[in-house]
C-alpha cells in the first residue's frame, strides 16, 4: 500500500513539470532578454559632444576675409533626438594659417555679423563691435570673439566642437 505522494507516477509527473519549467524560463530568458536589451540601449548609450566638423576644402575660403560657415548638428541622446545650428567665420590669413572664430557674442550670446564695408564684426543686440581678428573694439562683451580649435586633413578644414 503506497501513498498517492510516493507513487512513482507522481515523482515523474513532478520531474516533466520542474524540466518544463526550467525549459520554458530558459526560452522566456533566450527571446526576452535580447529584446529588453535592445528596448533599453539608447539609454545607456553616452552622448559625449565632442565632434570634428569639416568645413569644407581650404581653398573655399579667400585670403584674409572672414568667411561665413553655418551648420547644424543632430543628436541622439537615448530616445531623445535633436539639432542645433552652429556658426562660424573663417579668417584664412595666408597658406594653412586659418582662425575660425564663433558667430556668438560673447556678452549675451547673440549672433554676430561681419559688415564688409566697415571691416568689423557687429552685434546687433547692443551694439558691439569686434575687429577681423574677434578683438572687442566697443560694447559690453567681456572678452573677445571664441575660438574654434582647428586642423588640417587631407586639405579638409576641421574644427573641434566641445561641449559639456
Ligand atoms: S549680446 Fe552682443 S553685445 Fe550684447
Amino acid at each position: 500500500m503506497s501513498s498517492k505522494y510516493h507513487s512513482p507516477n507522481m515523482g515523474r509527473r513532478s520531474f516533466v513539470k520542474i524540466v518544463t519549467s526550467i525549459l520554458g524560463t530558459t526560452m522566456a530568458a533566450i527571446v526576452g532578454l535580447p529584446m529588453i536589451q535592445f528596448f533599453i540601449s539608447p539609454a545607456l548609450k553616452k552622448v559625449t559632444g565632442d565632434d570634428w566638423i569639416s568645413l569644407g576644402p581650404l581653398e573655399n575660403y579667400p585670403l584674409d576675409i572672414p568667411t561665413p560657415f553655418s551648420f547644424t548638428l543632430r543628436r541622439v541622446n537615448g530616445w531623445e533626438r535633436s539639432s542645433q545650428s552652429y556658426g562660424a567665420f573663417v579668417l584664412r590669413q595666408s597658406g594653412n594659417d586659418v582662425i575660425v572664430f564663433s558667430d556668438v557674442c560673447t556678452h549675451l550670446s547673440c549672433r554676430i555679423s561681419w559688415d564688409t564695408d566697415k571691416g568689423r564684426y557687429f552685434c546687433p543686440c547692443h551694439g558691439a563691435f569686434f575687429d577681423k581678428y574677434g578683438e572687442v573694439i566697443s560694447g559690453p562683451p567681456p572678452r573677445p570673439l571664441d575660438r574654434y580649435e582647428t586642423k588640417l586633413e587631407e586639405n579638409q578644414l576641421l574644427i573641434h566642437l566641445l561641449e559639456g
